[in-house]
């Protein structure tokens, strides 16, 4: 489908796990568009330039076929931030807005530093009219400072002779809903994209863009507020889903209903449908317990009380899921895992990425390594230096963690395979859902087990009648 666009370059500001693969997509799809993914962080860039594609930053199935059809051509990853938004006619803010840390709003609202820093540095560069597009997930109504910050550059730059325009803007909201792991498919495939604006022309000229590859009647379009806020309100509803499905898992297991079976039988009603409700760890992930919070602290802002506390506890069953895994397991083995070793199988806060933010299994190996275990933990993608930083607490060499297991004191080591990992260990976790996970060899785990060997799955991926074959004992989320 080939659609003309007004739109000749694009500059996209922040080049994570959204500006990247959504630039790549973008590219690919356009080819007379030229894209300028820019970040300061120069380690990314080099990362995002590297000729090995299998070293780019993000792991992504099928980012890397993207990036080497495009990249050189019509996409390019810079740290030259003004050169960049100088040339374009729209720009993306794909930045990072993570929870506060400190001062007003600590713990629950979003901060805005990155997006404020980003507007602002589009109001100093941009030459004529651009395009402003909210690629970032926002609390609604940040659509105003953004362009509160723009209104103050309009008209700068302007020859006094008045023979070319000074600049201009045009503010769009345009949130992304791909998922990490199908990050590919889905931008390539989306159920819809939103675009949220007051200006007609401008939203066009965005629309026109995917016009390229997405079907007109999947382009939505709402005003500003509506835009931002149905990213947060899609985020919450995801993540509620799976709040629900787990907490039904607890009482599956107290109750001896199987939480799996439970989940068909619902999910073949139409009006709740088959997806989101896999048991397990609970949710992970740099969006969802960020978004939810964010909701939270913007329904209290307004005076909602009930309705923040509703959205607070979808956050709250979600750690006490985590915790709860980390209990049960210290439970099965005999009320201790002090000096015990314990495979972790899988880091990732889901199958197919490399990201770690939020993921459940920092929770648990924190809590398991708080009760003094020696962890081995395996993960295909994520590297140890990664989980060092996540656990707040170096690896540990095999030696020097037998002397911490004499010590009490919890120690991790990174694993190379799930062998590895499960050398003399007392139980093998699942953590996050790996393809491999469904195909383990669990007669060879097994034979190289300290007995009793547990198995704990919190993803409910392992073919069970193999590890029980294998003369494992079995904890399945979910299983009564
Ligand atoms: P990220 O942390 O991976 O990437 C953000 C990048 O922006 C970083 O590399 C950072 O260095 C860069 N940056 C920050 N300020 C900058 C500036 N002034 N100039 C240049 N670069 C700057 O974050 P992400 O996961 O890509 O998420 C970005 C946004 O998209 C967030 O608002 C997030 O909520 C939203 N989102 C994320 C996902 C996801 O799956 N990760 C999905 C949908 C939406
Ligand atoms: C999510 C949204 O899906 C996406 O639309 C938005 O743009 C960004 O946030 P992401 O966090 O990348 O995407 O992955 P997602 O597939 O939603 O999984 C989030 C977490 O929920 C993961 O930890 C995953 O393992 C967990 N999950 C998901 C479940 O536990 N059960 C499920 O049924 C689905």
């Amino acid at each position: 489908m080939s659609h003309p666009s007004p739109v000749r370059t694009i500059c996209c500001i922040g080049a994570g796990y959204v500006g990247g693969p959504t630039m790549a997509v973008i590219a690919d799809r356009c080819p007379e568009i030229q894209v300028t993914v820019v970040d300061l962080n120069a380690e990314r860039i080099a990362a995002w330039n590297d000729p090995d594609l299998s070293r780019l930053p993000v792991y992504e199935p099928g980012l890397d076929a993207v990036v080497g059809r495009c990249r050189g051509r019509n996409l390019h990853f810079s740290t030259a931030v003004e050169p960049a938004i100088a040339a374009a006619d729209l720009v993306f803010l794909s930045v990072n807005t993570p929870t506060k840390t400190k001062g007003v709003g600590a713990g629950q609202a979003s901060d805005l530093r990155w997006i404020e820093a980003s507007a602002r540095q589009v109001a100093a560069c941009s030459q004529g009219h651009t395009i402003v597009v909210e690629k970032s997930t926002l609390p609604v109504r940040t659509a105003e400072t953004v362009q509160a910050i723009l209104t103050a550059a309009q008209g700068e730059g302007a020859p006094g002779d008045g023979s070319t325009p000074g600049k201009s803007f045009s503010v769009l909201s345009n949130p992304e809903f791909l998922a990490e792991g199908t990050a590919i498919a889905d931008l390539e495939n989306p159920d819809r994209v939103l675009i949220g604006g007051e200006d007609p022309v401008a939203i066009e000229a965005l629309a026109d863009i995917y016009a390229h590859w997405v079907a007109p009647e999947q382009i939505l379009r709402t005003n500003l507020w509506s835009s931002e806020l149905s990213k947060l309100t899609a985020n919450a509803f995801l993540a509620q889903r799976i709040s629900s499905i787990n907490s039904i898992a607890a009482f599956c297991e107290a109750t001896g209903a199987d939480v799996q079976e439970v989940a068909r039988a619902i999910g073949t009603d139409s009006r709740i449908g088959p997806k989101f409700l896999k048991a397990g760890p609970g949710f992970g992930g740099s969006c969802f317990q960020k978004d939810i919070l964010n909701l939270v602290y913007l329904c209290g802002h307004y005076g909602l009380h009930e309705v923040a506390a509703y959205w607070q506890s979808v956050v709250d069953l979600n750690s006490w899921q985590q915790h709860r895994i980390a209990r049960l397991v210290v439970r099965r083995l005999f009320g201790t895992v002090t000096g015990k070793r314990l495979a972790v199988l899988g880091f990732a806060f889901k199958a197919d990425t490399n990201d770690t933010r939020e993921a459940p299994a920092i929770r648990i190996c924190r809590d398991l390594l708080e009760e003094g275990a020696q962890l081995a933990i395996y993960d295909p993608k994520v590297c140890a230096a990664q989980i060092a930083r996540d656990l707040g607490q170096a690896e540990l060499p095999a030696e020097a963690s037998e002397r911490q297991a004499l010590s009490g004191e919890g120690s991790w080591r990174a694993a190379s395979s799930a062998f590895e990992a499960g050398a003399a260990a007392d139980a093998a976790l699942i953590l996050t859902e790996w393809g491999e996970f469904a195909q383990l060899d669990w007669q060879a785990l097994a034979a190289g087990m300290r007995q009793p060997a547990w198995v704990f799955d919190a993803r409910a991926v392992a073919d069970a009648a193999a590890v029980r074959a294998a003369g494992l004992q079995l904890w399945r989320v979910g299983e009564g």
